[in-house]
């Protein structure tokens, strides 16, 4: 039987939304996005009917990496604004019950942030352990460790000092040690600056590489050549992590974390919600580069709930971001892109969007001299388009990226007026899902299937809902489904009647 309904924490059954700032709304006319520009446009979010809002960095920055090169912590940019902006978005996104997620990116600084500035001054800093720094020599980086980006070691020699400093991303990225309990507390300090001023949580980048080990050993010479910040899984990462949880307990109101786990293996993904004092919710990113394949994702879902459910961890789904190409894209059609949302939204756990996702926008191609991004993701980076003229609600400059394609077809304007558009669909899966507790809270069982068909069904008391996903593109017979009735189909076919029995190619079914 299914699990009985019952009040659970909020960001079990919500379903999360992130936003790019650069990319969602421009306020000024800069061509670059902004917090006003955001907040302009949370009726769209409101409508679609998602409960919480994450913001990718917006911190003061140099921009290398788009504002994940924090140079403080505790300030706006100019180019999204200021304090004031972002206290008046979260306020009225408050005031339309949406909860609020900032990104906090606790695993290295900007090299222009203070701290580091002040680390690379001297050997004799004050600050120079708040930093990872090595002796060597400058033809030999002191271990075999990858950065994330340009195939290049997670080093770099600082000639006025004669030392290496460590760097899992850019080399204007530098790693803060962790082990320093002064950078602890700093940090701690910054989470308390966005808790005070009332955001509902946070989602930590790169959590899993916060602790190193002492010596920083080679990585086995197999694995060297993956960027260590998809392998970096100290023991010691995990007290760090329980500190952080007890300073966002000091507040009231239920507000969560939410990690970035850059390892690609779900069991050791599993292992940082801790014994429930760890993280509240951490990406699993496997079956985001699962291949759009009912038996692949069978095992990624029986694999979430092997590793997750033993230890009472609640699990989350999320097929697109700010990193990766669009699943529109990898999955090559708008139909499999529409499938996809109905099995993202329908699995237990909390899922997570991406901006964009629900206009099927595809990824942009971006043309030579064009190209910002250090570690080649422009494509998902595109701006909404928001209206179906030009310039698509954006007024003033061109936009930083070029437009996604089709921008006058894919915009909110022209599929808010279609109601068979992918936009509907998205918001009737979200209605759908907040008026099912077996879609919220319920179990999962997947159920046996032919060849290229997912299928599984959710019960919570007595409310229960069969799912049916087909990854393939002819028409699947499914046996076991008769009396049934369509509740949501991907392509709309046959709502609100009888399932007859056949997938259509490519569709996938809520039957209630
Ligand atoms: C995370 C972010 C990514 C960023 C990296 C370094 O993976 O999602 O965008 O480049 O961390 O901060």
């Amino acid at each position: 039987m299914g699990s009985e309904e019952r009040s659970q924490p909020w960001w079990k059954s919500a379903v999360v939304y992130q936003i790019y700032p650069r990319s969602f709304g421009d306020s000024n006319g800069d061509g670059v996005g902004d917090l006003e520009g955001i907040r302009r446009r949370l009726d769209h979010m409101a409508w679609l009917g998602v409960d919480a809002i994450w913001l990718s960095p917006f911190y003061r920055s140099p921009m290398k990496d788009f504002g994940y090169d924090v140079s403080d912590y505790c300030d706006v940019d100019p180019l999204f604004g200021g304090l004031s902006d972002f206290d008046r978005l979260l306020a009225e996104a408050h005031a339309r019950g949406l909860r609020v997620l900032v990104d906090w990116v606790p695993n290295h600084t900007s090299d222009r942030h203070p701290w580091f500035v002040e680390s690379r001054s001297s050997r004799a800093s004050h600050r120079r352990d708040w930093y990872h720094w090595r002796d060597g020599r400058p033809e030999r980086p002191p271990n075999n460790w990858r950065a994330a980006f340009g195939d290049s070691p997670a080093w770099t020699w600082d000639e006025a000092t004669a030392q290496w400093y460590l760097h899992l991303f850019l080399p204007e990225q530098p790693d803060l040690d962790w082990g320093n309990p002064e950078v602890v507390a700093a940090m701690h300090a910054t989470l308390r600056f966005w808790l005070e001023r009332g955001v509902d949580g946070f989602r930590i980048d790169v959590v899993n590489c916060l602790g190193k080990h002492p010596a920083l050993p080679d990585l086995p010479a197999e694995r060297a050549r993956i960027p260590a910040c998809a392998l970096v899984d100290e023991p010691g990462t995990h007290a760090l992590i329980r500190d952080i949880r007890r300073v966002l307990e000091e507040y009231p109101g239920e507000r969560v974390l939410l990690g970035e786990v850059a390892i690609p293996w779900t069991e050791r993904v599993a292992s940082y919600y801790g014994e429930g004092d760890e993280l509240h919710l951490a990406f699993n990113f496997p079956p985001l580069y699962a291949p759009w394949d009912a038996a692949a994702w069978r095992e990624r879902v029986a694999d979430a709930a092997a590793h997750c459910d033993p230890r009472g961890a609640w699990p989350t789904w999320v097929l697109s971001n700010h990193d990766n190409r669009r699943h529109r894209t990898r999955y090559g059609s708008e139909a499999r892109a529409r499938a996809a949302a109905l099995l993202l939204l329908t699995l237990r756990g909390t899922p997570v969007l991406y901006a964009g996702e629900e206009l099927g926008l595809e990824d942009t191609v971006i043309p030579d001299g064009r190209r910002v991004d250090p570690g080649g993701r422009d494509g998902c980076r595109a701006p909404i388009p928001w209206e179906a003229a030009e310039p698509h609600g954006w007024g003033g400059a061109e936009p930083w990226l070029p437009w996604p394609p089709e921008p006058a077809r894919r915009s909110v304007e022209a599929q808010r007026a279609d109601a068979g558009s992918i936009l509907h669909l998205y918001r009737r899966l979200l209605a759908t899902r907040r008026g099912s507790p077996a879609l919220t809270q319920g179990d999962l069982e997947l159920l046996p299937a032919r060849e290229g068909v997912l299928a599984y069904r959710r019960r919570c008391g007595r409310d229960a809902r069969t799912m049916l996903v087909n990854t393939s593109d002819e028409s699947r017979e499914v046996p076991l489904t008769a009396g049934l009735r369509v509740e949501v189909a991907s392509d709309g076919g046959g709502e609100g009647r009888r399932f007859g029995g056949t997938l259509a190619p490519a569709q996938a079914l809520i039957l209630a």
